[in-house]
């Protein structure tokens, strides 16, 4: 198959680990006989640099044309003086916003060679294998009104969404469900909240289109709490946008490091942007030590999610395991007898996995 990538290094550790990520996309390519092209555009410090704005026409133009993006991370203290609408991250909240990209998808795994990192006891982590579906461009960070009132003696947040906007981030819950281990909990505060309510409604609709998926709901509340006491009761879960933003920070201290962690946000029709859950790290940006495996891990989830290759993705995902096993490691990542390495070669050893 042909597939157009666009990568946006962004800032600090952005460009290394967005190389690392390349370096196996195009180990993949070979080894399955697919063609992918890449093409290279600024976003966030680096595009206010090169171009006076964090978020360029160009950049946009290409990621609407791209079959994939894969992201690295931007900000940094450089920009940090720069008024609001001029600030890095504004490149990541527009591109997200205006390529409609509703679902974000955070897997959280717990490798085995890690499992000692985590802060809870290995027992309860091994074996966790979970995807939080979180629902991304509506819910309360977007309701209006949002605003003070009456001098400052009163506030009010809104949280609102349309049917059509719940429909399709619980059908690509399902459908995520039905690449993994088909158990979907939707997570809601149904006995408080109006929306949830009608979210829950929702969920018992669509899951007739889904017959071979087993759906529960859940009470935030008590989801929040199962997460750490037993994150293996947990396949695929999909919430609203603040509940999916909470649960997923709380959800990634399961597997002891930010540099592991990817993940996605993706529209309808398959198009998606990949990137580390990490920021542009620039206490170690360009001394080659910034772990490059949730940029690698994140490549392989465009594999999966955008172009339909699961055989690919596992393949990346297995070498990442195996690399684990042999206990190569980056110095963010404290491995009991383990070999640290920089980023470089631990992403050349991902590649020799393959
Ligand atoms: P950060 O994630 O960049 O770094 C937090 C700590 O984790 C640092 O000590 C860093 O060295 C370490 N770390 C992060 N990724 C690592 C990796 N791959 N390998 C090894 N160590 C790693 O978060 P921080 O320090 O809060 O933010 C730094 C900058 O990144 C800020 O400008 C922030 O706005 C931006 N940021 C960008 C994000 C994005 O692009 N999606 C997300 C979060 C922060
Ligand atoms: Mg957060």
């Amino acid at each position: 198959m042909k597939k157009h990538i666009v990568l946006l290094p962004g800032d600090g550790i952005g460009p290394e680990v967005t190389k690392a990520a390349k370096r196996v996309l195009e180990t993949t390519a070979e080894q399955f006989g697919h063609t992918f092209t890449f093409e290279t555009q600024d976003i966030g410090g680096a595009a206010i640099d090169h171009q006076g704005t964090p978020l360029p026409e160009d950049t946009l133009a290409a990621c609407r044309k791209a079959d994939g993006i894969v992201l690295g991370a931007v900000g940094g203290p450089k920009w940090e003086h720069l008024p609001g609408h001029l600030r890095p991250e504004k490149g990541l909240l527009g591109i997200r916003k205006q390529l409609g990209l509703f679902a974000n998808l955070r897997p959280i795994k717990g490798f085995p060679s890690l499992l000692h990192a985590s802060p809870l006891k290995r027992e309860v982590v091994e074996g966790s294998d979970l995807l939080i579906v979180r629902e991304l461009t509506g819910g309360l960070y977007f309701g209006e009104p949002r605003e003070r009132r009456n001098q400052n003696t009163e506030v009010v947040d809104t949280l609102t969404y349309t049917r059509a906007e719940i429909e399709r981030i619980v059908d690509q819950a399902f459908q995520s469900a039905q690449l993994r281990r088909r158990h979907l909990t939707s997570v809601d505060k149904a006995n408080v909240l109006e929306s949830s309510r009608m979210w829950r409604e929702i969920v018992e609709e669509k899951k007739h289109d889904y017959p071979d998926v087993e759906v529960e709901h859940m009470l935030v509340d008590a989801a929040a709490m199962k997460l750490i006491t037993n994150p293996t009761y947990f396949d695929v879960l999909v919430t609203e946008n603040m509940f999916g933003d909470i649960l997923s920070d709380e959800a990634s201290v399961l597997t002891g490091s930010l540099g592991m962690l990817p993940s996605a946000s993706i529209r309808e029709d398959g198009l998606g942007l990949y990137e580390p859950v990490h920021g542009s790290a620039p206490d170690i940006a360009g001394q080659d030590k910034a772990n490059p495996l949730a940029a690698i891990l994140s490549a392989a989830m465009m594999l999966r999610y955008s172009f339909q290759m699961s055989e690919e993705a596992d393949e990346v995902e297995a070498a990442v395991h195996a690399v684990l096993q042999d206990k190569y490691h980056t110095a963010d990542l404290k491995v009991a007898g383990g070999i640290q390495v920089s980023g470089s070669v631990l992403a050349n050893k991902v590649s020799e996995q393959m």
